[in-house]
């Protein structure tokens, strides 16, 4: 069998109160419907298809590099309907058909697996669940001997059908042909006036198809987003799971409930992360890391042995080991800090490398500048490397001591071991091993007076 997954993504969304499309709100940093799409990429699939419509060419356009098929449903006539759209998108070579939605965003892979497994010998095989309040959702009606018979949406059932608690979650998998066979008989005979997808089931019992069913690993994986509040409450979930797989694999959250993981987060061991840690993208941890506080980390690789203090906002920056930055620091994409070097509070770097045991303490601008090993950087020296128009560099070579509130006007070099003085405006070439000033000399005016206030009489 071929299987063709379709991602339901369609449905309006009116709760979310937004204007962003449902699907696009992120959990985790990742759009919904990527976290479903991620789920469905690990299983065998010849295909997948995403049914769109509210909120149009946005949904696509953010998912430009995915490798799916789009539908749009223009407008939205029910989950039937939707499948109805998709099924002639599917390769000739899709035999069997497997049903996501793109606001369910925890179903795990094993959970999918299983299902497709339930339908091997079956031509329908629903995922069902067991909840103590099933309003809302479609009831799964059986006989006396368990045998499914169709599924009744909660505002078509009647009394004693609203007391069932085994509900459909949605997820199914189908042989095609039958799949097909069947939609083509649904009406919108209903309350909603909709083509419900849960009426093929009835008509599957009808044709003595065996109907399969299996359950979800646990609840949270077949929960859908209808509202914020459900949204925070799979994000808190989502980063629960997280938190407790990387203690397990070594590293210490002081407050798991204080930590959140949106992208991927590679640790070696005995990393230490204070609260409010926030990791994004793809983040490297040598061992021993210590990270302080409210620090964000974004696409960064940090070597072992670093300590970064509190407060500090690293973006695409590469440390070496047993490096300190920050508290409040700040290292731009490209900022490359090799090991043993020191960068303090309100230090911002871009594009630049600072070479072994380098330090830049405090109150420093350093952009697209190349900085050998052992150079010291004082406080307030700032490399001007924009005139803007122009992105200029700075070199300064090793062992050189840059003096407080220095200006480096780019293109700009400091020879190795040069010393600048403070205050200096450099905007010439300084020559290695010498002491360069550029700064007006300071004069005292002898016997010179303040002006005064005049005296009232
Ligand atoms: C559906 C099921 C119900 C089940 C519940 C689980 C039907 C008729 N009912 O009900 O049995 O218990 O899900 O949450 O299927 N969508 C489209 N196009 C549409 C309509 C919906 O793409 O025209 C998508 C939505 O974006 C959503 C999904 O299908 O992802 C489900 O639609 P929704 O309106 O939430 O269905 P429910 O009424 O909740
Ligand atoms: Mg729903």
């Amino acid at each position: 069998m071929t299987l063709g997954v379709v991602i339901l993504a369609a449905g309006r969304g009116t709760r979310m109160c937004s204007d962003l499309p449902k699907v696009l709100h992120p959990l985790a940093g990742q759009p919904l419907l990527a976290h479903v799409l991620n789920a469905a990429t690990t299983l065998d699939a010849a295909q997948q298809v995403v049914v769109f419509g509210h909120g149009g060419a946005q949904v696509p356009a953010a998912f430009a590099e995915r490798d799916c098929i789009w539908v749009e449903q223009a407008e939205q006539r029910g989950t039937g309907h939707a499948l109805m759209l998709a099924l002639p998108a599917l390769l000739p070579a899709v035999t069997q058909v497997l049903v996501l939605y793109g606001d369910v965003p925890l179903i795990t892979p094993a959970t999918l697996r299983r299902l497709v497994a339930s339908n091997a010998n079956t031509g329908l095989a629903l995922l069902t669940a067991e909840v103590c309040n099933p309003s809302g959702y479609g009831r799964i009606v059986r006989d006396h001997t368990g045998r499914l018979l169709r599924i009744v949406e909660d505002k078509d059932a009647s009394v004693a059908e609203r007391d069932i608690q085994e509900i459909n979650t949605g997820f199914l998998v189908a042989e095609r042909t039958q799949l097909a066979a069947w939609l083509a008989q649904i009406g919108t005979n209903n309350a909603q006036g909709e083509y419900y997808l849960t009426d093929i089931v009835a008509l599957a019992a009808q044709d003595g198809v065996a109907i399969a069913s299996t359950r979800p690993g646990c609840l949270t994986e077949v929960t859908g987003v209808n509202d914020r509040v459900q949204l925070s409450e799979l994000e808190r979930f989502y980063q629960r799971i997280a938190a407790e797989n990387l203690m397990r694999a070594g590293v210490t959250l002081v407050d798991p409930a204080r930590f959140d993981l949106r992208g991927a987060l590679h640790a070696e061991r005995d990393v230490h992360l204070d609260i409010n840690v926030i990791i994004e993208g793809e983040v490297w941890l040598g061992s021993g890391v210590r990270v302080g506080a409210n620090c964000v980390l974004k696409d960064c690789r940090i070597g072992a042995g670093t300590e970064i203090f509190p407060n500090c906002v690293l973006d695409g920056a590469t440390v070496g080991a047993n490096a300190r930055i920050g508290p409040f620091a700040r290292l731009r994409p490209a900022a490359l800090l090799a090991d043993d070097t020191h960068v303090g509070n309100f230090v911002e770097i871009k594009k630049t490398t600072l070479g072994r045991g380098s330090k830049a303490n405090h109150l420093t601008y350093l952009g697209d500048a190349d900085i050998g090993a052992g150079v010291n950087i004082g406080a307030g020296t700032i490399t001007c490397n924009y005139d803007g128009v122009n992105k200029s560099l700075t070199q300064i070579g090793d062992d050189a001591f840059i003096g407080s509130n220095t200006a480096l006007v780019a293109p700009v070099s400091v020879g190795a071991g040069a010393t600048i003085g403070a205050g200096s405006v450099i905007t010439r070439s300084a020559p290695a091993a010498q002491l360069t000033l550029a700064r007006t000399r300071q004069t005292t005016l002898a016997g010179w007076q303040r002006p005064q206030k005049p005296t009232n009489k």
